[in-house]
């Protein structure tokens, strides 16, 4: 059985066409959609990652860096940026494309923490990943302190 799986084997990019019902008031994306699309992307990631069951445990503050228009095609590209004990950190990048010029722009990055669990619900070891170019040790880096932080900030908030 494999010991640690390379981010490569479960990465995703998938595109989709923003419509008329999924904008706000002001003719932009609905922020919700889009957090919606970066949620299940990345969960499929996470799956694929851990071949399991898992749920999001939390998702990191997100921004909109540019407005979407109706039409414009979204691309999220997802991957594992970190692997826990029982728990998997997948980075999702957002761009836009207008579908007539090909120009793309990247409009959020969001990074979320998955949780793999087992038949009774609770969590379960996750296999390792194991970054192999200069880009997959970036992240795993930047990845590895998001996680610290994140601890250290939750023990916090239970300490108070
Ligand atoms: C996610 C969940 C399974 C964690 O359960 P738990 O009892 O806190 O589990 P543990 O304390 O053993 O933590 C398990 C792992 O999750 C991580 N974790 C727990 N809460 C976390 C949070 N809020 N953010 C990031 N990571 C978290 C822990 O750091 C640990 O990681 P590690 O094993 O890689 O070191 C539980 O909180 C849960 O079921 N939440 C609801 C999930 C859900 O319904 N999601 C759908 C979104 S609506």
């Amino acid at each position: 059985m494999d010991e640690s799986r390379n981010p490569r084997h479960s990465a995703i990019e998938t595109r989709y066409i923003l419509a008329p019902h999924q904008v706000n008031a002001l003719g932009t994306a609905f922020g919700g959609v889009i957090m919606s699309w970066i949620d299940t992307v990345a969960a499929m990631v996470a799956q694929r990652h851990c071949k399991g069951v898992v749920v999001t445990a939390s998702i990191d503050k997100i921004s909109f860096e540019a407005p979407i228009y109706v039409g414009d095609h979204v691309i999220l590209k997802a991957s594992v940026n970190y692997v826990g004990l029982t728990s998997m950190e997948i980075g999702v990048q957002v761009s836009k494309e207008n579908p007539k010029t090909g120009k793309q722009v990247r409009t959020t990055t969001a990074y979320l923490t998955f949780v793999h669990l087992d038949e009774k619900g609770q969590p379960k070891k996750v296999i390792g990943l194991s970054p192999e170019t200069p880009e997959e040790e970036r992240r795993y880096k930047n990845a590895k302190l998001r996680v610290q932080a994140r601890k250290e900030l939750l023990k916090k908030i239970k300490e108070t």
